[in-house]
């Protein structure tokens, strides 16, 4: 693949979305880390800081059917920070996006509900959500309110009714993913897909973008596997940060005459 410079690579990302009837994206962890949620596997990832022999249990169904104490430590500090944080300019600019009525859906690897934040609303949850918790003995569920309040107070939430260990609905691995006919038809139907902030290296969400049969684009700062999606299926790879580059994406889109509403009230590492 030819090397573009980083103003040639968002003027053919413009040009891609001005061309777009359905624009699908898989977005990961590195989308949210502007808001100040740590990614996974990069530099100051959370299995990189999590100080335990092999941080990826934590989200292992077997070893959370075994001692749940190391997943709440972590979700209750999560639960936390969501309450206080905003979503970033990309997850804003893509909000604005659908409402050009350019967007076929956002598939997201996240937890942390920032797309529905920003205001989109075609969002799959690929990995669940916080919203609903439930009871791993008798199923009864729990809205996030009342699933917040008991795992402040316990250290291991439990049941009222029968004392059962709660779990809230996000997908361990061990466990099938959520709406995944209906993110593979999306990525069918899509004539442009971007996967976002992901090292596309948990699978079934990294087979999605193959599914594309028009235009693939990666923007990811450091590396993506290649192992689910080959190289020569992706039009344009970016080695960016997201923000820095959407803006400027919309620079270019806007001397193109789409001029997005974009709501863009939070602090970049660009204008800090
Ligand atoms: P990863 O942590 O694997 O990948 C995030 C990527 O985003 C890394 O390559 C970072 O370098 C990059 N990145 C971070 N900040 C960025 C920024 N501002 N701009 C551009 N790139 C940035 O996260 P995911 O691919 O989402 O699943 O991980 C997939 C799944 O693995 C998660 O959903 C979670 C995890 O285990 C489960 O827990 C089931
Ligand atoms: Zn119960």
């Amino acid at each position: 693949m030819e090397k573009l410079s980083f103003s040639q690579q968002t003027r053919q990302c413009a040009e891609y979305i001005l061309e777009a009837a359905s624009v699908v994206v898989l977005s990961g962890a590195g989308l949210s880390t502007n808001a100040g949620i740590p990614d996974f596997r990069g530099p100051r990832g959370i299995y990189r800081r999590l100080d335990i022999p092999e941080p990826k249990k934590i989200f292992e169904r077997d070893f959370f059917d075994e001692d749940p104490s190391l997943f709440f430590r972590f979700y209750r500090d999560f639960l936390k920070e969501l309450s206080d944080i905003s979503p970033t300019y990309t997850h804003f600019f893509l909000a604005a996006l659908e409402q050009k009525g350019k967007v076929g859906g956002i598939i997201t690897q996240n937890i942390d509900s920032l797309h529905q934040k920003a205001g989109s609303r075609k969002v799959y949850e690929i990995h669940g959500g916080v919203h609903h918790t439930h009871c791993t003995s008798c199923n009864k569920e729990y809205s996030l309110s009342e699933a917040t309040k008991k795992i402040v107070h316990e250290e291991i939430p439990r049941c009222y009714q029968c004392n059962g260990v709660l779990k809230p609905d996000i997908v361990f691995f061990g466990e099938s993913v959520k709406n995944l006919g209906l993110c593979e038809k999306l990525a069918e139907k899509s004539d442009l897909f971007f996967v976002l902030g992901s090292s596309l290296t948990v699978t079934p969400a990294a087979f999605l973008p193959s599914l594309c049969r028009g235009k693939v684009v990666v923007i990811n700062q450091g590396d993506v596997s290649t192992s689910y999606l080959e190289p020569q299926k992706i039009s344009l790879l970016v080695d960016a940060e997201l923000d820095s580059f959407f803006r400027e994406v919309h620079r270019e889109l806007q001397i193109r005459g789409l001029s997005l509403e974009i709501q863009d009230n939070f602090t970049s590492p660009e204008n800090t």
